[in-house]
C-alpha cells in the first residue's frame, strides 16, 4: 500500500498516477478528512476496469500501518517568495508526521515533498533514525526535468535530444544545473553554450516555480509525475538513477546535511549513492549549496 500524507494538489496528483497505473491500493491522509474522501472518491473512477487496486481517504494516522511507501507532501499553507518561509512550522510538522510513522509504521520507504525539502529530508531522518537510504527526498529530479524542458525550448528540439541535464544541490536559489555532462543533440552543452546563457538558464531553472505561478497557483504535475517514478521503481523493483535528497555521511564532501545527488533507486529505496565528475566551477556551487542547507538547519537550532 502506498499512503500519501496530505491531499492537497500534488498528494492527488500523486494518487491518480498511481492508481490509473495500477501500482498498488493508496490512501490519502489528511487532517481535512473530507478532503481525503473527496479526492479519493473522484480517483476510485481511475480505476481500470479489472483492476483490484483501491483507494481511499483519512484523517486517521493509524490506517497507514503496514504501508510499502509513504509519501509526505503535507504542508502547513503557502510559500510565496521563497521555499523556507514557512520553514519553521513545517519543521513542527515533520516532527509531528515523523512520531506518527515512527508509531504506526516505521519499516515503509519514505518519500518526502514537502519544503523546505533538503531541510525536511534531514530533520525526518534524524527524528526517526530510520536508514537515511529509506527517507528519499524527491525535488532534484523535477529540476532536472525543467533543465531538461528549457534546454530543448532554448534550441527548439525534442526533450529526448537532450541527455544528461542534472540538477544537485538544494532544491532551491542555490540549486546546480551540471552543465558538463549534458549534451545537446549530440553535441556537448559546454560548447554551444557560453557562460551568460549558462547564467540565464540556471536562473530560470531556480524561478521556475514562480514563473509557473503566473499562469497557475502552483506546480503539480511535474513534481507529481517525478514522485510517481520513484514509486514505480520502487514497487516494480526496476532500478531508477536520479538525483535525490539524501542525508550525506561523507559524500561529495559532506556531512549531516540532506542534499540532491544522483542515486540509484529500487526496491530497498537508495541502493547506491553515485559520485559524479563535477568541474570546478561546480563543485564550488555545491559547496555553496550545501552550505546553504546547513546554515539553515543550524537556524533551526537558534530558533
Ligand atoms: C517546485 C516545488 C515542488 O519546485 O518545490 O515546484
Amino acid at each position: 500500500m502506498i499512503s500519501i500524507i496530505g491531499s492537497g494538489r500534488v498528494g492527488a496528483a500523486i494518487a491518480f498516477l498511481c492508481i490509473s497505473n495500477e501500482l498498488d491500493d493508496v490512501l490519502l491522509i489528511n487532517r481535512t478528512k473530507s478532503k481525503a474522501i473527496g479526492e479519493a472518491l473522484d480517483i476510485s473512477n481511475a480505476v481500470p476496469e479489472n483492476s483490484n487496486v483501491s483507494i481511499h481517504g483519512t484523517d486517521d494516522f493509524s490506517k497507514i500501518s503496514g504501508s510499502d511507501i509513504i509519501v509526505i507532501t503535507a504542508s502547513t499553507g503557502i510559500y510565496l517568495k521563497n521555499r523556507t518561509e514557512m520553514m519553521v512550522a513545517q519543521v513542527e510538522m515533520i516532527k509531528q508526521i515523523a512520531n506518527q510513522i515512527k508509531k504506526y509504521c516505521p519499516s515503509a520507504i519514505m518519500l518526502i515533498i514537502s519544503n523546505p525539502l533538503d531541510v525536511l529530508t534531514f530533520i525526518f531522518q534524524k527524528e526517526t533514525q530510520l536508514s537515511r537510504n529509506k527517507v528519499i527526498g524527491i525535488a532534484s529530479s523535477l529540476d532536472s526535468s525543467r533543465f531538461r524542458y528549457l534546454l530543448s525550448e532554448k534550441f527548439q528540439i525534442k526533450q529526448s535530444k537532450i541527455v544528461n541535464a542534472l540538477v544537485l544541490g538544494e532544491h532551491g536559489d542555490s540549486m546546480v544545473p551540471i552543465f558538463s555532462r549534458v549534451k545537446i543533440n549530440k553535441k556537448n552543452a559546454i560548447e554551444i553554450i557560453n557562460e551568460a546563457e549558462k547564467q540565464i538558464i540556471t536562473t530560470e531553472i531556480q524561478n521556475y516555480w514562480k514563473s509557473l505561478r503566473i499562469f497557475k497557483s502552483r506546480s503539480q504535475f511535474g513534481i507529481a509525475k517525478n514522485t510517481f517514478d520513484v514509486i514505480r521503481s520502487i514497487i516494480k523493483n526496476e532500478e531508477l538513477v536520479i538525483p535525490a535528497s539524501i542525508v550525506l555521511n561523507g559524500e561529495y564532501g559532506e556531512k549531516n546535511i540532506s542534499m540532491g545527488i544522483p542515486v540509484k533507486i529500487n526496491k530497498d529505496g537508495v541502493k547506491e549513492i553515485i559520485e559524479i565528475k563535477l568541474n570546478e566551477s561546480e563543485s564550488r556551487s555545491l559547496k555553496i549549496s550545501a552550505q546553504t542547507i546547513r546554515d539553515y538547519i543550524k537556524s533551526l537550532n537558534n530558533q
